[in-house]
């Protein structure tokens, strides 16, 4: 078959599927740069929403790595509490999850951007890069314990940043979403850190006192 008749061949098998077929490769300038508010009509004026924006994405780029911080605990967690741990840190996982879509959900609802993928994360977070390797549990629920606590200074001074200009949804978000979640998570991970007996209780304070002391108080 000449060369010709083989491309006819295949131009009309195809014909008449042009609108059905997808436009693949496509390209063009971003819609919003990175950085800037597209205005909505929320009654908040643009610095204000800015500001927020700024803050958010910090919450954010914190938040996002705390929660991967707990899926890398609950994958390496090793040990006597193995299924207990490894399901605490993954309901918390979930939570932190569910704060993530919060927090850009309100970025974007006041006309910013929001961060999202893993390198800009990293480059942001000021939560401190974990080894790649396995550590123990109380290594584990230390590490998570700090990261909640510079998410907490951070959320609570920026509250009170958005509450001062006006931003009361921003204040509500920071306040009942991120700063409640983050507190009940450290004290179920604290607990976990209290040296208490597993099955013996401590001898009660009298019978533990040497043999000198007490002959010493019965003269
Ligand atoms: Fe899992």
């Amino acid at each position: 078959m000449p060369k010709d008749s083989k491309n006819d061949s295949r131009t009309n098998s195809q014909a008449g599927t042009e609108r059905a077929r997808p436009i693949l490769h496509q390209n063009a300038r971003e819609i919003q740069p990175y950085g800037k508010i597209a205005k909505l009509p929320i009654a908040l004026d643009e610095s204000t929403c800015a500001q927020s924006v700024e803050n958010l994405n910090q919450v954010l780029a914190d938040t996002i790595t705390l929660r991967d911080l707990y899926k890398k605990h609950h994958w390496q967690v090793a040990g006597h509490t193995f299924y207990q741990i490894h399901l605490l840190f993954d309901k918390h996982y979930e939570e932190q999850n569910e704060l993530v879509d919060t927090i850009a959900e309100r970025i974007q609802s006041l006309g910013g951007i929001s961060l999202a993928m893993a390198a800009d994360v990293a480059e942001t977070t000021i939560i401190p890069r974990p080894p790649r390797g396995r550590e123990e549990v109380p290594v584990q629920i230390s590490r998570l314990l700090e990261a909640h606590e510079f998410l907490l200074k951070e959320a609570r001074t920026m509250a009170k940043q958005a509450s001062e200009s006006g931003d009361d949804g921003t204040n509500d978000l920071l306040v009942s979403d991120v700063i409640r979640t983050n507190e009940l998570q450290v004290w179920f991970l604290a607990e976990h850190l209290v040296d208490v007996p597993l099955v013996r209780a401590d001898a009660p304070a009298a019978e533990k006192e040497p043999a000198k002391s007490k002959s010493a108080s019965a003269r």
